[in-house]
């Protein structure tokens, strides 16, 4: 046997190597059509850019300060081309015959063209920005190409839980940018939680002065081994709200905020007792939960699962839930609010005598009951003010609210039946690699994580619209987000390295035609060119492992291993002798032979490291020709 894992390109390779073998160009999520022809367009400074309508005026601006920043100059804006000039043109005219959000992109040697409403047009920015090198000899070149683009689906999201850990609202920014970037379209901002309740509310000051206050966070996985004994604090005040969802908007994204009920409730309950089944009762913490301060009275929780102390469904928890909502949605325009609905347990509305007569009065039947009937009347609250619920797919427990769109993370089985029932359903299901909290590799380098294994390919390979579904019922599958939960991440580098590169992966199966998926032309083309991209700015991100190996244990004796580097300029490093590898053991420049004799093993350790100096998870491929498995961790 003599596997041949890939063949050896060069591990030297250069930035544009990639892009120009490429069909799909580098772009990132691949388009719907891309006719290339010849000849090239010559950016310099005395091209114009075209620009009629205000509406497209920051996207012309955006485009000009892109220009700048690859080619140190800025392109005159004019009215109309005079003469021959040569000219970038951005209109609206002809969107009309467009898809929705779909635009065109038209290159010539003469003129580049860009088609499209005006989120259209926004989009085609991106992508032209993608398609835009550096400078050289004072020109951008740009391949004459025509691109014809639109996306798979309505709702492209992305998830940010700033509740177990607060995040700046420049960093809120910034992944703002990022989504942008990529032609998603929806950020979804996790705001309450148990450990954090993280938005100002005037009429309920205490949601902020006690419930964005925790007084310590576990140490270390879950059960934890200490308790860091700092607290932890931060909210987004209504004016911070209003900046993130204007800026959101100026990228024409929407954003959807969560406010969970009835269960993840424990801050809202430490600032206000009464919404407790129990408010005499402390607060539940779990038997030797590494605790910091007081376990006594209503406490925010400092370790992460699923609590007991939930809102308890009287007349006063709808009152105080109608007024948060109230203000809620003065902040966010968004068609929809996301009222959580998962991992709610029964337990205190089991013991609690109010909430046994209350299912007798209601004659919902049990605790299930009790539930739909709580989601139900917050969805006609909303629903009276024009707005829509999105629940997690727990909301299926005990009937489904009528107008209510289901995300379905407890795999795809929720939104199956959603989807059965006639409701819109977002996938985001662990299963489908889309929990990008899950670990990116095996290594034992990966940072601490909440388990599980979602590497980018995983994601890649997902297709939102399951098999099952007639024609009809796949039409109520509106799109596919990925959640980022960040009980284990407290910074923003952190949340970056969960980040990239899945969100291409994201963008490319929210976007992207089905049949356009390609994953060694993912893997082996795009993705390395854009992660290059973002090599020393600042954003972090997670370094792939060498592409063409494998993670983990393969049998046999002789062994052809060729591998190639992830990214333009970095390095592969490796080691045959079980030490671990980095810049001080052997580059990898050509195919290796390994040989292994019967009974024996050998491990493979390869590190990539970029130019920048950062560097990747260890990866180890274990060769082994009969010697006995030995467990690893
Ligand atoms: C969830 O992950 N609890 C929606």
């Amino acid at each position: 046997m003599k596997p041949l894992f890939l063949f050896v390109i060069s591990s030297l390779f250069v930035c544009q190597g990639y892009a120009q073998t490429d069909p799909n160009l580098g772009i990132i999520p691949v388009p719907v059509s891309i006719k290339k022809s010849t000849g090239s367009f010559q950016l310099e400074k005395t091209v114009a850019l075209i620009s009629n309508e205000t509406s497209n005026a920051r996207t012309a601006d955006l485009l000009n300060a892109f220009i700048v920043l690859q080619g140190g100059f800025a392109l005159r804006e004019a009215k109309t081309v005079t003469g021959g000039q040569k000219a970038v043109v951005l209109t609206s005219k002809g969107a009309e015959r467009l898809p929705e959000e779909g635009y065109l992109i038209q290159i010539t040697p003469g003129q580049v063209k860009l088609v499209g409403s005006e989120k259209g047009l926004f989009y085609a920015v991106q992508t032209l920005m993608q398609l835009m090198p550096k400078k050289t000899n004072d020109k951008i070149s740009l391949p004459a190409v025509e691109i014809n683009d639109y996306p798979r689906f309505s709702y492209r999201g992305l998830h940010l839980d700033v509740g177990r850990h607060f995040f700046p609202v420049s960093f809120v920014k910034k992944y703002i940018d990022i989504i942008a970037q990529y032609k998603l379209n929806t950020f979804h901002w996790h705001l309450t939680e148990d450990q954090g309740w993280r938005i100002e509310i005037k009429k309920y000051p205490k949601l902020t002065t006690v419930g964005s206050v925790r007084k310590g966070t576990l140490l270390g996985h879950y059960p934890g081994v200490g308790n860091d004994d700092l607290e932890h604090r931060g909210f987004y005040t209504q004016e911070e709200v209003k900046q993130v969802v204007a800026y959101a908007a100026s990228k024409y994204i929407t954003v959807i905020p969560e406010i969970e009920m009835p269960g993840h409730s424990s801050a809202a309950i430490a600032a206000y007792p009464e919404l407790s089944c129990f408010p005499d009762r402390d607060t539940p913490i779990k038997e030797n939960a590494p605790w910091s301060g007081s376990r006594k009275g209503k406490q925010l929780q400092q370790t992460w699962g699923v609590f007991d102390d939930v809102y308890v469904p009287s007349e006063n928890t709808f009152k105080f839930l109608q007024d948060v909502l109230d203000e809620v949605m003065a902040l966010f325009p968004s068609k929809y609010i996301h009222i959580g609905g998962d991992e709610c347990p029964k337990t205190y509305w089991k013991e609690s005598p109010f909430c046994q007569q209350l299912i007798k009065d209601l004659n919902v039947g049990d605790e299930h009951g009790l539930q739909s009937y709580f989601i139900q009347r917050i969805e006609k609250y909303l629903n009276a003010k024009g707005r829509s619920i999105i629940g997690w797919d727990e909301i299926l427990e005990g009937g489904l609210a009528p107008n209510a769109t289901v995300m379905s993370w407890r795999g795809e089985k929720g939104g199956i039946e959603a989807a059965q029932q006639n409701h819109n359903v977002i996938m985001t299901p662990g299963s489908g690699g889309l929990y990008i909290d899950h670990r990116q590799s095996n290594s034992p380098d990966e940072p601490l994580s909440i388990g599980g294994l979602a590497p980018y390919t995983k994601l890649y390979a997902y297709d939102p619209v399951p098999k099952v579904l007639t024609a009809d019922q796949q039409k109520y599958i509106i799109g596919v987000q990925a959640n980022m939960w960040t009980e284990y991440m407290e910074t923003p580098a952190r949340v970056e390295y969960q980040l990239f590169p899945r969100i291409y992966a994201l963008a490319e199966i929210a976007w992207s035609p089905i049949d356009k998926k390609d994953l060694t032309n993912f893997v082996e083309q795009r993705v390395p060119v854009h992660l290059a991209k973002l090599d020393g700015t600042g954003t972090n991100y997670w370094v792939p492992t060498p592409l063409g190996q494998p993670e983990g244990t393969v049998k046999g004796g002789d062994f052809s291993v060729s591998l190639k580097t992830p990214i333009p300029g970095a390095k592969i490093f490796y080691t045959l002798d079980g030490f671990r590898p980095s810049e001080n053991t052997t580059p990898y420049v050509s195919e290796l032979k390994i040989n292994v004799p019967q009974g024996q093993k050998k491990s493979l350790k390869t590190i990539v490291i970029m130019p920048s100096g950062k560097r990747s998870v260890v990866t180890e491929t274990v060769f082994n020709n009969g010697a006995p498995e030995v467990k690893t961790k």
